[in-house]
């Protein structure tokens, strides 16, 4: 994951202030932390295994010169095993340019293939020092720090949110991101580059966040922005006050809506950095302790959960059965204390919870254990109970969700079940290698058409069906297979922020009784993206029509046959079919906010429910 705080003031001392942005960032990842400044015309380094605890004993030891100018970093090793020499930061072998890095660069080897031929010589296994001697090459050529990090970065293929710094230059930071987070924080006379606001709350309120893509140059007067093609960009900073919840909301009417926008984020935060791209496998943090062995030891999953995360519960299974060919079972966390005590030794039991603090799903994870099972938590915050008390954990990192109809935290759990189910597939010998390459690629194809879910195609149908959906009195939400999922938490988020009776059905099972609730006035929403359950699909949205109900159907821009019988068809890019739900779960997320907005509902803070449920 790796956590990155940086600094540039008009004067004075920033390694304080950068270490202790640092200490907050800790939740991703502890294996390694390191501090640059520059002094004396060059750029002095610490850097230590283990966590920041252990880094600042080795700065009471050699204290580092005052310095106005500072960069850090906390590492999850990815490429190069925790190490002190493969800790951040990393410095050319001219010691010109320094570097701290978050992602992954793909294409390193050959990269370093390239600069070893030109006599550069290595002393860590990282892919980020490759970068840092990219640019220092590029530097070198013409003199100009921005120039060398935009055209480095232009020979780059991979994730990446990068601060740099040049030697005899106290007064300037570059930044960049792709696909990793990173904000820029303004203050008097300093400017600050950070993986996360909380990380700078004790120096700013005032952010530029980053966007995919940009570069910013930072000075002790502020930041100025570019995007992709070297323009400057201009954006109002963004005000955060005090609290957490108020830090999160930006410029957003609703972090609901806020927290929408985020999932393309959420993607590359939750799998991007867990990925193995050249062996096609998928590595989680420490807190997961399941190798090869264990992992084909069990005979079965069970998948436990509540609300929204019980919906990715029930993908997980399905994703599980796709991946791994092994039976999963799916069952509601509050059902679970009352269900007959059968052998738990052979079975991993999988606890979803964005919390963490759910009453009914610790109680089943509780439950699991005094039995004698084991339960992996799938877990978005960090120190939750879930977290610490679970055998095993996978954290979603998608962030704070404010919202109490959660969003972004579904996403991430879907994410991490993927990645889960590839883990075990591989464990099992059932994935190989070349399959589990593809089944990454398609990942990390996945985040760029994601950004047509909320492209300007889509405000059109999106606003005719909240307007079909708003003066109903119920409809119906079908869906098939890895879509039926969907289809219920489609129906979720219609009732708990618009307060319209919503069912999500198997819509093979529509025939068999809700049919009867079809008119006019019932309308039906329905998943149709390609795949085995598309013609199936079809012909449900006939039987529909055929009594007269309307339909709005989530499926392809292009789908001739579908624009024909649905009344509204709210569009989405085409991708791999396991990968379905994460793209067809927007517009449905899309489409219950823009209906209770119509209704003025309380979109934030529905009646009656709460965000985090701690009793049973
Ligand atoms: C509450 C929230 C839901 C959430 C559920 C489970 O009902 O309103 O949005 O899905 O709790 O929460 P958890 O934190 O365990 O995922």
């Amino acid at each position: 994951m790796c956590g990155i705080v940086a600094a540039v003031s008009a004067g004075g001392d920033v390694a304080g202030d950068v270490l202790a942005g640092l200490r907050t960032l800790e939740y991703r990842g502890y294996d390694s932390a390191g501090i640059a400044v520059l002094a004396d015309g060059g750029i002095e380094v610490r850097r230590k295994m283990g966590k920041i605890a252990v880094l600042e004993r080795e700065l009471a030891a050699r204290a580092l010169p005052p310095s106005p100018l500072a960069l850090a970093h906390t590492r999850w090793a990815t490429h190069g095993a925790p190490a002190d020499r493969n800790a951040h930061p990393h410095t050319d072998d001219a010691g010109a340019v320094v570097v701290v890095h978050n992602g992954i660069i793909e294409n390193y080897r050959e990269l370093r293939g390239l600069l070893q031929a030109q006599g550069h010589a290595f002393r860590s296994e990282t892919d980020t020092e490759v970068l840092a001697h990219l640019i220092g090459h590029l530097l070198r050529e013409d003199g100009d720090l921005h120039r060398a990090v935009r055209r480095a970065l232009d020979r780059v293929h991979g994730a990446y949110a990068l601060v740099a710094a040049a030697a005899g230059r106290p007064d300037l930071l570059v930044a960049a991101r792709r696909d990793s987070p990173l904000v820029i924080g303004l203050a008097e006379g300093a400017c600050y580059a950070a993986s996360d606001m909380p990380a700078l709350l004790h120096r700013t309120r005032d952010f530029l966040v980053l966007e995919n893509g940009e570069t910013a140059v930072l000075t002790p007067n502020g930041a100025v922005l570019y995007d992709g093609a070297g323009r400057p960009v201009e954006r109002p900073p963004v005000r955060c006050d005090w609290t957490p919840e108020q830090a999160e909301k930006g410029g957003y009417p609703h972090f609901m809506l806020k927290e929408i926008e985020e999932q393309p984020d959420v993607l590359a935060r939750t799998a991007f950095d867990r990925l193995r791209d050249d062996e096609g496998d998928v590595e989680f943090e420490p807190g997961f302790d399941l190798d090869d062995q264990a992992l084909a030891g069990f005979r079965r999953l069970r998948f436990m959960a509540m609300g929204t995360s019980f919906h990715a519960a029930l993908l997980g299974k399905l994703m599980l059965e796709e991946l791994a060919a092994l039976p999963g079972d799916t069952l509601n966390a509050s059902e679970f204390l009352y269900s007959p005590r059968l052998p738990e030794e052979d079975a991993l039991t999988v606890v979803i919870s964005q919390s963490g603090e759910t009453a009914d799903s610790l109680r089943a994870m509780r439950e699991v254990q005094a039995r004698g099972g084991r339960v992996l938590g799938v877990c978005n915050v960090r120190g939750a109970t879930l977290e610490r008390e679970a055998d095993h954990v996978i954290l979603t990192h998608c962030g704070p969700e404010v919202g109490v109809a959660s969003t972004k935290a579904f996403f991430g759990q879907v994410t991490a079940l993927y990645l889960l189910a590839l883990r075990v597939g591989r464990a099992r010998g059932v994935i190989d290698r070349d399959r589990g390459r593809e089944l990454l690629a398609d990942l990390r194809r996945l985040r760029p058409r994601l950004d047509a879910l909320f492209g300007p195609a889509t405000a059109a149908p999106l606003a005719a069906a909240a307007e079909l959906l708003a003066p109903a009195a119920g409809c119906l939400f079908l869906g098939r297979c890895l879509n039926h999922p969907i289809a219920l938490e489609g129906a979720l988020k219609l009732k708990e922020i618009s307060y319209i009776h919503a069912e999500g059905y198997p819509a093979g099972e529509m025939k068999h009784g809700p049919i009867a609730l079809i008119s006019p006035e019932f309308p039906v929403v329905a998943i149709a993206t390609p795949g085995r359950t598309h013609d199936k699909m079809l012909s449900n949205i006939e039987e529909v029509k055929a009594r007269a109900g309307r339909v709005i159907a989530v499926g392809l821009a292009d789908d001739r046959r579908l624009a024909e019988l649905a009344d509204v068809v709210l569009p989405v890019p085409e991708v791999p079919e396991l990968l379905s739900p994460l793209v067809n779960v927007i517009p449905l997320q899309r489409l219950a906010y823009e209906t209770a907005r119509r209704l003025g509902r309380e979109i934030d803070q529905p009646r009656n429910l709460a965000k985090s449920v701690t009793v049973e």
